[in-house]
């Protein structure tokens, strides 16, 4: 089974971006230990980022043909993107969202997800973790619905 890790804007500057909030692990540093979670759980990996709004749609499309689950990290599309929730929505396969930071420990403007609505579950506030964790669920899904 193949599972899409998409990423949202800015995710491209983790490392240096607001290091307090969002740790320094860079996104390939991420990448790595999922490759490495990957490869015992017997599964294939797509990561990509995009900073715009409508390649992320366009994967998500993709997904449908090429993976058996996807994880996303809308970043800060999460909280506004009719179209990312409705190319979600549109998807036979689930999806799990996860945020880096607790989205319910910061703004207000960010404890509303479009995704959430749409997703099987969101993993929220674990840093990195949150991606593995992430993992795990794709693959227990993925394996239950016998793709
Ligand atoms: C984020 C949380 C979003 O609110 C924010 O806009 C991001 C990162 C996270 O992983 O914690 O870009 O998605």
């Amino acid at each position: 089974d193949t599972i899409f890790v998409l990423n949202g804007p800015n995710l491209n500057l983790l490392g240096t971006r607001e290091p307090r909030i969002y740790g320094t692990n860079t996104l390939a540093d991420i990448t790595a230990m999922l490759e490495q979670r990957a490869k015992a759980l017997k599964l294939q990996l797509d990561v990509r980022q995009s900073n715009h709004e409508g390649e992320l749609v366009d994967w998500l499309h993709e997904s449908m043909a090429k993976a058996s689950a996807v994880i996303i990290n809308g970043g800060g599309y999460a909280h506004t993107s009719i179209a990312i929730r409705d190319a979600v929505a549109a998807l036979p396969i689930p999806v799990v969202e996860v945020h880096l930071s607790n989205v319910y420990a910061r703004e207000g403007f960010r404890r509303q997800s479009m995704i959430a609505q749409v997703a099987r579950g969101s993993i929220v506030g674990f840093g990195p973790l949150s991606y593995m964790l992430a993992l795990d669920a794709a693959s227990h899904l993925c394996k239950g619905a016998g793709a």
